[in-house]
């Protein structure tokens, strides 16, 4: 089976692009490959976090993965910090990337712009990612749109590494879907929805939002003046083609039946109101499965435990390597 390794920050609440652009694609395909899901505490703390909040929001997360339906008998699912592997293979990777490759991210320019000071961590965030996904030998990583960017660098830095020190690494290939992998804003389709701004009224669907809120937020969802009902990327019409491609991704139908079924509507309207339908129905037994997850917190810690443990065993000899690649002394 294929490798499979992902990873999700426990900072903000998930939000349905984290689901549509991500998690979702995890669970269908979870069958077929060999699955590895993180949830990465050591990167949500490139950002100032309130440490009870950061604890809150690690559990929250994994009920709310398990939720989803990842299987715990076919997927890994562990916190990274769990698995100190990650941190060191970190350094190792450090060593051997320049220093430029980091200063060009987007995403780091993006956020250092708006932090007062910036942490070292924040820049050295992708290295942290390029270890989580090389440590398994993955094959495939599903992300968004979004990480496009940190995937390709740790394809970079996984070749320079295997150049310097020998056949190492696989390396990784970014599995990013072309519908629903940029999902965005519902009160600004010009800017991707953000677990960062899911506290702005309008802007996302929250993974816990209540089906009223989430008719609301729909209904509310900013769109153009006319009432062609197609997908479309034309920037004007960003708003409606979100909406289609939110109503594709969750009932699993192809674009031309989703056009087909829309040929009728009656404007913006009907459509507003069928995909807050499909998403009320597809959240609906999500947010069941989380509350019932958090009601025994000590069932989920040992399901970690035991993520932590199988990753442990995958990611422990695979240090080693790099270690002695790079010239390190193994403690006997
Ligand atoms: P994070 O926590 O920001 O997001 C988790 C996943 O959700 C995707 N995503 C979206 N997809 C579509 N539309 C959106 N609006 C949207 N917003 C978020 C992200 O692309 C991501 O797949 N750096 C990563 C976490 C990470 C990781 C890794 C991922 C750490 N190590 C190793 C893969 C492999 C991040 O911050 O994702």
């Amino acid at each position: 089976k294929r490798r499979v390794f992902s990873g999700i920050q426990p900072s903000g609440d998930v939000q349905l692009g984290n689901y549509i652009g991500a998690i979702k694609g995890w669970v269908d395909r979870q069958e077929e490959k060999e699955n590895y899901f993180c949830i990465v505490d050591l990167h949500a703390l490139t950002v100032p976090q309130e440490p009870d909040e950061l604890r809150h929001q690690t559990r929250s997360l994994a009920a709310m993965l398990f939720a989803a339906g990842l299987d715990p008998e076919k997927c890994t699912i562990f916190v990274q910090s769990h698995v100190t592997a990650h941190a060191e293979a970190c350094w190792l990777l450090n060593c051997v990337t320049p220093i430029g490759w980091l200063e060009r991210m987007t995403q780091f320019k993006a956020k250092a712009e708006n932090q007062e000071s910036v942490s070292t961590g924040l820049l050295d965030y992708p290295v942290l990612m390029a270890g989580d996904i090389l440590l398994y030998d993955a094959h495939e990583v599903p992300v968004g749109e979004d990480q496009r960017q940190h995937v390709e660098l740790a394809r970079d830095i996984a070749q320079r590494f295997n150049h310097i020190y020998g056949d190492t690494f696989v390396v990784p290939v970014g599995v990013i879907p072309e519908i629903g992998g940029r999902v965005m804003g519902l009160n600004d389709p010009t800017m991707k929805m953000s677990k960062s701004y899911a506290h702005i009224r309008g802007h996302a669907i929250r993974m816990l939002d209540d089906p009223k809120e989430i008719e609301r937020t729909i209904k509310r969802a900013v769109t153009d003046t006319g009432n062609e009902i197609r997908f479309s990327d034309e920037p004007e019409r960003a708003g409606v083609n979100n909406l289609l491609g939110i109503y594709k991704v969750i009932t699993g139908m192809d674009e031309a039946a989703v056009e087909a079924e829309f040929a009728n509507a009656r404007g913006y309207g009907d459509l507003k109101s069928r995909v807050a339908e499909v998403v009320v129905e597809a959240l609906t037994p999500i947010r069941e499965r989380y509350e019932a997850l958090m009601q025994d917190v000590d069932a989920l810690d040992r399901l970690l435990e035991r993520g932590a443990e199988r990753a442990q065993s995958v990611a422990g000899p695979k240090l080693d390597e790099i270690k002695q690649s790079m010239g390190l002394i193994l403690r006997s």
